[in-house]
């Protein structure tokens, strides 16, 4: 295993280019199960995520190639429509292959993804959806299978905005005869990714708010595509540099998607200026102040950047509370934070942060992705040496993250141990 000895309390400074969106890309690739002509994804993130994703496409039988941020999925063998319990326990969107091998095959068997460090993580939406559209859901040993003598387009009200609940159901219903309206969908910017690339592909869907519309057609076609920037990895530099209190600029990334974060950041009295392209904070010689955040669905406060948010309000002047909304258990970096000094009280879906004048460095241990990128966080703000351990988490969904960090002036190291 790997950790990252981080020294901190140096002001971060300079430009980071941000690296295609893993959720973005982990959708898109899973739609090219729905054709057996070639795809072509660019700007596709060396991620651990992406990896498993093409081990389970291969497993299918799909063959993937991948060079510099390319990869090309091409046909092999027959589709099987089966994922198998050891990728799918690995990563919870392997549920996504569900929604293209019924739309194909009107069959489709799928581990329960289980649960995973920040909660429970049910699929019922996704089951509703697959019901309405005509599949008789079972599930035996331990697999949801999904099964349909023939699949019609419906009307489905989603009870809850579902990221992976609306790209699943919009990955089925394009090849589903009839007309699919779905509404309450989740608005995250990698669902219109993967609507655009759907649309490259022959398929007819269209959003209008909050609703989806989807005519089904026979067949879809390859298509190439590049993958939109990743917005959670750079709110997560915005927010480091911060933070350390330096200047930090994102570039190829898309402000428009970071809308709320940046809105925060202004209120910490950071001076935030953006381009069409980029993002600057600079905090260079004030103190942070503390702002509440509560997390909501796009467009509102990310989720996943809700950890890296609290690093920052522990080094920021005065008290806040994070709401967190949308997990059930995503306050796992509280007692790492704590081992650095920092003053958190949790209660339920509520933490008050008491900023400190300073963290001190420690050894602490990432236990889910966004955790980690916390720790990380405050171990560049505290003073003297920290230890990340178990870096793995963190390595999910953050491309070359230590490398990154030492372009903007970071000392941080990749040790194994
Ligand atoms: C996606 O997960 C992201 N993952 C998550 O990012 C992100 O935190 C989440 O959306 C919310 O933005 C990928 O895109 C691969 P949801 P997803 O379905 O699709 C409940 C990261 O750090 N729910 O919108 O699983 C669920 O339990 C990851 O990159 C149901 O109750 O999120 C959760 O409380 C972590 N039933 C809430 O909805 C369902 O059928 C949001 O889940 C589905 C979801």
């Amino acid at each position: 295993m790997y950790k990252y000895v981080i020294e901190g309390g140096r002001p971060l400074q300079g430009i980071v280019s941000a690296s295609g969106a893993k959720n973005a890309a982990l959708p898109l690739l899973f739609a090219t199960l729905l054709t057996d002509e070639d795809c072509v994804l660019t700007r596709v993130p060396d991620l651990r995520d992406i990896k498993t994703t093409f081990q389970l496409l291969e497993y299918l039988g799909k063959r993937v190639s991948y060079s510099r941020g390319r990869a090309v999925v091409r046909a092999g063998k027959k589709l099987s429509t089966a994922a198998p319990y050891e990728l799918v326990k690995q990563m919870r969107a392997s549920v996504l292959v569900a929604g293209p091998l019924l739309a194909r095959f009107k069959r489709a068997s799928v581990p329960l993804p289980g649960g995973c460090a920040i909660g429970l993580r049910p699929i019922d939406i996704h089951l509703k959806g697959f019901a309405c559209l005509g599949a008789a859901v079972s599930t035996h040993a331990g697999n949801v299978v999904l099964e349909a003598e023939k699949l019609s387009g419906c009307r489905f009200k989603m009870g809850f905005p579902s990221v992976g609940a609306t790209q699943n159901m919009a990955m089925c219903a394009v090849l589903t005869p009839g007309v699919t309206v779905i509404e309450n969908i989740a608005l995250e910017p990698e669902n219109d990714d993967l609507y655009d690339f759907l649309r490259k592909m022959g398929a007819r869907i269209e959003r209008s708010g909050n609703k989806l519309t989807v005519r089904g057609v026979e067949k879809l076609r390859g298509a190439r595509h590049a993958v939109i920037a990743d917005r959670i990895e750079a709110g997560t530099y915005l927010i480091a540099g911060a933070a350390t209190r330096g200047q930090v600029t994102v570039e190829d990334c898309n402000p428009e998607h970071l809308r709320a974060v940046l809105e925060k950041l202004s209120e910490t009295g950071a001076d935030v200026t953006e381009t069409e392209n980029s993002i600057t904070v600079d905090m260079r010689d004030r103190i942070p102040k503390a702002a509440d955040i509560k997390t909501l669905p796009y467009p509102g406060f990310p989720t996943d950047l809700q950890a890296p948010w609290m690093a920052y309000m522990t080094v920021a002047e005065g008290k806040s509370i994070i709401a967190e909304d949308i997990f059930e258990n995503r306050f796992m970096h509280a007692p790492e934070l704590a081992r650095m000094g920092a003053m958190i009280a949790v209660d339920g879906k509520n933490a008050l942060v008491e900023g400190a004048p300073e963290l001190s460095g420690a050894s602490v241990m990432a236990s889910d992705l966004r955790g980690g990128a916390a720790l990380c966080v405050a171990g560049l703000a505290a003073c003297g040496k920290s230890e990340v351990l178990r870096v793995y988490h963190i390595e999910r969904g953050y491309e070359k993250i230590h490398k990154k960090l030492s372009a903007l002036g970071a000392k941080v190291r990749r040790v194994k141990y």
